[in-house]
């Protein structure tokens, strides 16, 4: 029911702030040492594991029998179950925050029939909690003031006519190679490129290191659009219902699917709503990606 997951809300709620704690502590240790895993943009901090291993004891003590789907502890080949999930990227934004850069995050979240229905990403060095229920709206509290905002802001701003007038983010990933960093390099160029030059000629582009938060970004109104291709679950699940909560919408990145899922690796365009012509920016994102 509505309450339970506001309960349940409530948990993960406290449980970002205690992870926020541990993540403040730590950036006094400048610089945070890291280990890579794929390779030197693949990282992961003691602090990941630290916060992972807090979040699903505590999620786990107070919700036994629910499934449990965690960036640190992920096995691959592990599928999403229908049944409640709580779904934890401890610190999404690893490389940002070894390095001292302030733009990481908690990201966590709650699914059920593998659709997100409660998200909660918290920025603890903005002191920023975003949290949305299914149904139940976006809202985003500033922890430094106590005040709560209902996502969007309003007024909410004026629709965008197309990519041209879009500040958009892209994110980069880890992988070097490939195909999936193809797609990345040619659409980010193609974004950037003159319109007599067959590109978009966006506003320009960003890359802040953290998808939660792009998508948090997205829903608030500071950027326009997050397009990248290749995440994971973790990356999104709680920025998926924060933006859609918040009037927007998350497309595929494959072109013409408008109903992306959760399950496996995935693709994103992401565009803010309550803009006449949100579908259209999309279908362009999908024009310049080419055939693929
Ligand atoms: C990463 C960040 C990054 C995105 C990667 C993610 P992590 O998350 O969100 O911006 O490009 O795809 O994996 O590894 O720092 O939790």
């Amino acid at each position: 029911t509505e309450r339970d997951l506001k309960i349940v809300q409530d948990l993960l709620v406290d449980i970002a702030k205690d992870g926020g704690k541990i993540m403040i502590e730590a950036e006094h240790e400048f610089l945070v040492a890291a280990a890579t895993k794929n390779n030197t943009s693949d990282l992961v901090t003691q602090y990941d594991k630290q916060v992972e291993d807090m979040v699903e004891q505590r999620v786990r003590a107070a919700y036994p029998s629910f499934g449990f789907l965690g960036e640190e502890s992920f096995k691959h080949g592990t599928k999403l179950a229908n049944s409640p999930t709580f779904i934890c990227d401890p610190i999404d934004g690893t490389l940002n925050f070894s390095k001292g850069v302030p733009n990481c995050a908690i990201s966590l979240a709650l699914t059920l029939n593998k659709k997100p229905v409660i998200g909660v990403v918290f920025n603890p060095f903005r002191g920023d909690m975003y949290t949305a229920i299914k149904n139940q709206g976006a809202f985003l509290t500033k922890m430094t003031t106590g005040t709560t905002y209902k996502l969007p802001l309003q007024p909410v701003p004026a629709p965008m006519p197309s990519l041209r007038s879009c500040l958009v983010a892209v994110e980069w990933g880890n992988q070097r190679k490939g195909p999936n960093w193809e797609l990345r390099t040619d659409v980010h160029k193609r974004l950037l490129t003159d319109k007599e030059e067959g590109g978009a000629f966006c506003k320009s582009v960003r890359s802040n290191g953290s998808a939660a938060l792009d998508f948090c970004y997205v829903a608030q109104g500071i950027l326009d659009c997050f397009w990248e291709g290749g995440v994971w679950v973790w990356d999104v699940c709680a920025g998926w219902i924060i933006l859609e909560e918040a009037g927007g919408i998350v497309a595929s990145a494959n072109p013409g699917d408008w109903e992306p899922t959760l399950e496996g690796r995935l693709y994103f365009a992401v565009r803010h709503a309550k803009r006449e012509n949100q579908k259209a920016v999309v279908e362009e994102l999908w024009g310049i990606m080419g055939d693929r």
